[in-house]
């Protein structure tokens, strides 16, 4: 048989949960701190990649769909259109495909379109 000794507890519900003044000095400004760094983590999280399933990070985003749209005649004999999200001259290629097949392993290229002679 073991003799624990447990504390006398108080008859007041409230008297164990009492901050003192000392413990919210500390208590805030570590909860404000914890709350405006989650804050901020998500954010940066939230920048760094696209909501899932999307491909395009950063072309019109403000539009609700991307439409280009290009008459045969003003073509000329060649057109290369990016097909990968990440050219800077969208909806034209220049090239950032590359860069992001090395990156990811992807094996996305452009789409050309061209006279047959050209
Ligand atoms: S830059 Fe996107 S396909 Fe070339």
């Amino acid at each position: 048989m073991s003799h624990l000794s447990v504390p006398p507890m108080s008859a007041s519900p409230s008297s164990g949960c009492r901050l003192s003044k000392d413990h919210l000095i500390v208590a805030v400004p570590v909860a404000v701190v914890a709350a405006v760094g989650g804050f901020l983590v998500s954010q940066y999280l939230n920048r760094r990649s696209c909501k899932k399933g999307q491909v395009n990070a950063s072309v019109c985003k403000d539009s609700p769909k991307v439409v280009h749209s290009f008459d045969m005649e003003d073509i000329g004999t060649k057109a290369v259109y990016c097909r990968c999200w990440k050219s800077k001259k969208f909806p034209l290629c220049d090239g950032a495909h590359t860069k992001h097949n090395e990156e990811t392993g992807d094996n996305v290229g452009p789409l050309i379109i061209k006279k047959k002679n050209a």
